[in-house]
């Protein structure tokens, strides 16, 4: 149970307010009231919110003091790559919080976010890019492509880092709303998954591996790919 002593929350709460004061005006009608509703609400302590809260948690620094979804998504990262090398965060979402929390932690190379929904192209650490990933976006400057949750992205996402050869991490989420034309709509969540894996297994180059797992602790499944 994910819980802050009076102090840290006085400082998140701090923090909170500069964020909002900020970013609070640029989000879509009725995201910037959900948020100031729920922020630090009975949902963090039970640890289960939506996206937008994981971003700002992130960035506020709430996520410095307490175990959280993304260090567990970074754990996984961990295990099986480098974290410092040329990383780029597909469907980072509102705010890249996940990519600013992945690029303190690295000694060398960057971190690159992208995302149709940013509220913003300007940070000092990171690079961002507003703008849809495709199957086609050119990914020959990055090491290692990922996603925390990407929803739509991930069938591109599959198929592009396995035609360009690249590390491929997704923490996959459980969303099936979205339109898509090689299936029949709507869908059930076993048959996305069973969709997924049909994707990697065809699109993997043969000098690759993949995993396609669920950890105790994830609501959903993670990919990964890997050389051989
Ligand atoms: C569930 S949110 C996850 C946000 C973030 N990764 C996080 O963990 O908080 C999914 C995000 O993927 C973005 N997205 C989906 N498809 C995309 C695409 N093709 N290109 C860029 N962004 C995309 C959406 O705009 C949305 O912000």
């Amino acid at each position: 149970m994910a819980r802050l002593t009076k102090e840290q929350e006085l400082i998140v709460r701090k923090n909170f307010e500069e964020y909002m004061k900020i970013y609070g005006p640029l989000y879509p009608e009725g995201c910037k009231d959900f948020i100031i509703e729920h922020f630090l609400d009975e949902s963090f302590e039970i640890d289960f919110y939506p996206d937008v809260l994981h971003q700002i948690y992130a960035h506020t620094g709430a996520y410095d003091f307490v175990k959280n979804f993304y260090d567990l998504c970074i754990d996984e990262i961990k295990a099986d790559y480098s974290i410092d090398g040329h990383i780029i965060d597909i469907g980072c979402g509102f705010y890249p919080g996940f990519a600013e929390k992945l690029q303190k932690l690295q000694h060398d190379g960057s971190v690159t976010a992208m995302d149709y929904d940013l509220l913003t192209t300007e940070h000092g650490d990171i690079k961002l890019i507003k703008g849809k990933f495709t199957e086609f976006t050119n990914l020959a400057k990055y090491d290692l492509v990922l996603g925390i949750m990407p929803c739509e992205a991930t069938i591109p996402m599959i198929k592009n880092a396995n035609k360009s050869d690249k590390d491929l991490f997704i923490q996959m989420c459980g969303c099936t709303h979205f339109e898509n034309p090689e299936m029949i709509y709507p869908i059930t969540v076993g048959l996305w998954y069973e969709y997924v894996d049909h994707v990697l297994k065809s699109t993997i180059p043969d000098s690759r591996t993949y995993k396609f797992y669920q950890p105790d602790w994830a609501e959903y499944p993670i990919i990964k790919t890997m050389k051989k």
